[in-house]
């Protein structure tokens, strides 16, 4: 089993050191962990935010398990050089286009949510976020105008191949769930959101047991703090389900919650290659002071011993060491406590 570790900046070695504590802790035969660097560790130590020895790495593995990057000394630099490039260059090299990222409530949590508890007791979701287009990966630039200001573009777009093989996975995601797919766009402003919204009807013949809803974005945030015990997969495009699943993670209590996994077509030996990392980033204004939660983190080494390894029964096993230690009151100052990353992956290895 070859794991690349790529922890990153800010908080991200943090909260990868206690995922691989616990990773270590399973009886996983022939456990092999490489550690890679990413972000803006990596521009400073070879000058590239995505080194080729990296790669590599990323490609030799059979999956890698990703802190977070970004660091706010970099964001002057040009934007090929920047530390976010470093998991843009992950997933397109290796054509990771499926983000898994559930939200699910936790027991003894419902006070955490942002919303009443009532309303957060019982979200149980999945969104599944296309992460190879969109916005994210059309042509973009700065350009002057004829009158001499600058304007800046970014290409929103999405070919039907594209939607459709997200959409195929969000259906087969939906049909292992309640059989509920919600597609999230603008099809009433934007032409890449038309194609979409069609592609992903076409794709509904194929799923006769799957109730399919198409919803617009702007309504579906405001439905997810209304009732998001009304939704089970959540299907979307790039930019809107990065923006919907931060808004889920305060459903359901903290970003240092919520975790991801992001797949693409390549089986190994074990499973699906894949990439997991928390939702959130490097948190730059707590990093270093071993503060951070490293659930997200961990719960996102879970998704991978299920996604990646085909070991349902350690990643239940880590998934239920994290449920408890929050039932039992583990906090971390995300959750208005006072412990800390080390002490919470401590608490996370003792219900183990
Ligand atoms: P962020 O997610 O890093 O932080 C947002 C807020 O949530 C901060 O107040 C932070 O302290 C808090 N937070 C985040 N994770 C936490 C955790 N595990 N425990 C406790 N609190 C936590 O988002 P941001 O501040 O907008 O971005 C900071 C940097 O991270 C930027 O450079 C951004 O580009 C980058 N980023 C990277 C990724 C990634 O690597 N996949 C994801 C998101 C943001
Ligand atoms: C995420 C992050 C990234 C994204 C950034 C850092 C490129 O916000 O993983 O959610 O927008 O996908
Ligand atoms: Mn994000």
């Amino acid at each position: 089993m070859k794991i690349a570790v790529f922890p990153g900046d800010g908080i991200g070695p943090e909260v990868t050191r206690e995922a691989v504590r616990v990773l270590q802790a399973l009886d996983l035969p022939e456990l092999t962990l490489f550690e890679g660097d990413v972000g803006a560790i990596a521009y400073r130590r070879h000058g590239r935010p995505l080194p080729d020895e990296t790669l590599e790495m990323a490609r030799a593995a059979d999956a890698v398990l990703f802190g977070a990057v970004g660091d706010p000394s970099c964001d002057g630099l040009e934007r090929h050089l920047r530390p976010e490039q470093a998991i843009l260059g992950l997933r397109a090299d290796l054509g990771l286009f499926a983000n898994l990222r559930p939200a699910t409530t936790f027991a003894g949590l419902e006070g955490m949510s942002a919303l009443r508890p009532e309303i957060a007791a019982a979200i149980d979701l999945l969104i599944v976020r296309e992460l190879n287009g969109d916005v994210y990966f059309g042509d973009k630039g700065t350009r002057r105008l004829d009158d001499g200001q600058r304007q800046g573009w970014d290409m929103m777009a999405y070919a039907e191949d594209e939607v459709r093989r997200i959409a195929h996975l969000a259906f087969r995601a939906a049909q292992g769930r309640k059989g509920q797919l919600v597609s999230v766009d603008k099809a009433n402003v934007l032409e890449t959101s038309q194609l979409w919204r069609d592609v992903v009807g076409e794709v509904a013949a194929d799923y006769p047991d799957v109730a399919l809803e198409h919803m617009y974005v702007d309504n579906a945030a405001m439905q997810l703090v209304r009732d998001p015990g009304r939704f089970d997969v959540i299907v979307t495009g790039n930019l809107f389900g990065d923006i919907l699943s931060d808004q889920a993670s305060m459903c359901v209590g903290s970003i240092g919650l919520l975790a991801s996994a992001s797949l693409g077509q390549r089986e190994t030996a074990f499973g699906t290659f894949g990439l997991y990392e928390p939702i959130h980033g490097s948190a730059p204004d707590i990093a270093g002071q071993g503060r951070a939660n490293p659930m997200a983190t961990i719960l996102s080494a879970a998704m991978m011993l299920r996604h990646s390894f085909g070991r349902e029964d350690d990643a239940a096993r880590i998934e239920s060491a994290v449920a408890r230690a929050l039932a039992d009151g583990v906090r971390g100052g995300d959750l208005g406590g006072d412990a800390g990353t080390g002490a919470i992956g401590d608490a996370v290895l003792e219900r183990l």
